[in-house]
């Protein structure tokens, strides 16, 4: 075990390449924003007392976008580079001990394994620390690492100030550093802004440890995916795509299938349990929790959701804020708006909207209807085409249904409402009163029949 880490995450800046009005660090991938992720990250490695945001640019938003109580955050009010980011933070850092690790609040992707192995390589170094490196083909835009003789790192180069061979060196400094907290606090102060953006770069901390006689090492990692800071929507897409990618085979690893994985979307904080299926383009978001033995239809969208075992939702259904429960069917196109609960076993079928509703245990909606601010109790059967009006312009009202209702084909329920247990409703009925348990209603004008009208009516048209 190495000695504490305390580890700071800088999120200050606006992301100007992002041709945004949020700043960088609040864009999504993956479901959820860039710095979350990091966030995340962090929190594997370090208790949240250890954890600090560094925030600038609408620093009260991504305060609020790091929601986790306990993180630390550091105000940089004017960003003059990556070393002020770390001044700005004496006061509330330099009383930690053991080593500091610092990371980019814009890239998503980096894994705490990964983190871990810098921590660790740190701990095993005699040196001031260690950076995390990578080889790249086109490292334009990268400081360079300047080895020297003996391995250690001399220097870090930033494009700008690069000669031509020193350009030509593909080891690019990933920005990610673990150093030890005591030299890095005694030494931060020595960075001057001798560069033509007169900004204190973090970097230039490689040749004040050399001069001062710690040596910093490079710990060279295999993948520079992992490390893809975002700075543009191209680069956003790209990290979108790869934090999916990564989900879809973690679950798959864990016995979900997954039917043409590329076409999926599942948020990084989703879970769902074994042998559920999920079929195409389906998207799967927020803190949704998938049961064993579901089985998801292509182009579903199931968001904050809670479902149990041996769910079925069909193609192309839309299920947010609602929990079903075991055995239940949804869809195909069926839409659960939010706050709906669907109880075991009950089934829901196409074109059927539910709305803050309750739908009992082994009920059936099976076609077309709104069934909004109602309960439903349990085996109760609702007729194609029935419509809950719960609003009557200015309020909601409730619709409450007992136990093995019928409820026939094109009723229409004028809330509020109350239908009692057993009652079977007329089909096409407007039902505008209370109806006892076991009653009939019928809500509806009579049927007229006139004997030979439309045989009289063609007679009469057919005379010169
Ligand atoms: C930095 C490194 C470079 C490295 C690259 C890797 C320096 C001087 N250069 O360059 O060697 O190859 O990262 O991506 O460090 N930030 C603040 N406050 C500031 C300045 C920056 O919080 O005052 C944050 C930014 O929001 C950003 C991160 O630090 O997330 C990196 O800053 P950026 O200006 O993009 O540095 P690079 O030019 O990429
Ligand atoms: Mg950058």
């Amino acid at each position: 075990m190495h000695k504490p880490v305390t580890i700071v995450i800088l999120a200050a800046g606006l992301g100007t390449r992002m041709k945004s009005r949020k700043a960088k660090v609040l864009h999504q991938a993956g479901g959820k924003t860039l710095v979350e992720h990091v966030v995340a990250t962090a929190l594997r490695l370090a208790p949240p007392e250890r954890v600090f945001v560094v925030v600038g640019h609408q620093a009260d938003e991504v305060r609020r976008a790091v929601s986790t109580p306990g993180i630390g955050f550091i105000e940089q009010r004017e960003q003059k580079g990556t070393g002020h980011a770390l001044m700005v933070g004496r006061e509330a850092l330099s009383g930690l001990d053991g080593y500091l690790t610092i990371v980019y609040g814009d890239g998503p992707l980096l894994r705490a394994e990964t983190l871990e192995r810098l921590i660790e390589a740190a701990s095993a170094s005699r040196g001031a620390g260690v950076l995390l490196s990578a080889e790249m083909d086109d490292p334009t835009g990268y400081g360079r690492v300047i080895r020297a003789a003996g391995g250690h790192v001399a220097a870090i180069v930033e494009q700008k100030a690069a000669t031509p061979q020193q350009l030509a060196v593909r080891e690019a400094n990933m920005g990610i550093y673990c150093y030890r907290a005591d030299l890095f606090w005694k030494h931060v102060d020595s960075i001057r802004p001798a560069n033509p953006a007169h900004e204190f770069y973090l970097t230039d901390m490689v040749e004040i440890f050399n001069r001062a006689g710690h040596a910093v090492e490079a710990l060279r990692i295999g993948d520079p995916a992992e490390v893809l800071g975002i700075n543009n929507r191209l680069e956003l897409a790209e990290a979108d795509r790869l934090l999916r990618a990564r989900k879809a085979r973690e679950l798959m690893l864990d016995g979900v299938t997954i039917e043409n994985p590329e076409t999926v979307s599942v948020d990084m904080d989703v879970r769902i349990g074994t042998d559920t299926v999920v079929g195409p383009f389906a998207q799967i978001l927020g803190r949704t929790r998938i049961g064993e033995g579901c089985r998801i239809g292509a182009g579903a969208i199931v968001s904050d959701s809670e479902l149990d075992d041996e769910v079925e939702v069909g193609p192309y259904t839309l299920i947010a804020g609602s929990r079903v429960e075991r055995g239940a069917h949804v869809g195909p196109f069926a839409r659960l708006r939010l706050e709906n609960h669907v109880e075991a076993g009950a089934h829901i079928g196409n074109f059927v909207e539910l709305k803050k509703t309750r739908l009992g245990a082994g009920a059936k909606a099976n076609h077309l209807a709104y069934l909004g601010d109602s309960a439903i109790g349990p085996r109760s059967n609702i007729g194609a085409g029935t419509i809950t009006c719960n609003y009557d312009g200015a309020r909601k009202h409730p619709t409450l249904i007992g136990e093995g209702a019928f409820v026939g084909s094109n009723s229409t329920l004028v809330a509020p409402i109350e239908i009692g247990d057993g009652a079977y409703l007329a089909a096409g009925s407007v039902i505008t009163e209370n109806v006892p348990p076991d009653a009939l209603a019928l809500g509806r004008a009579r049927q007229v029949i006139k004997p030979d009208w439309a045989r009289k009516k063609r007679a009469r048209q057919t005379r010169p």
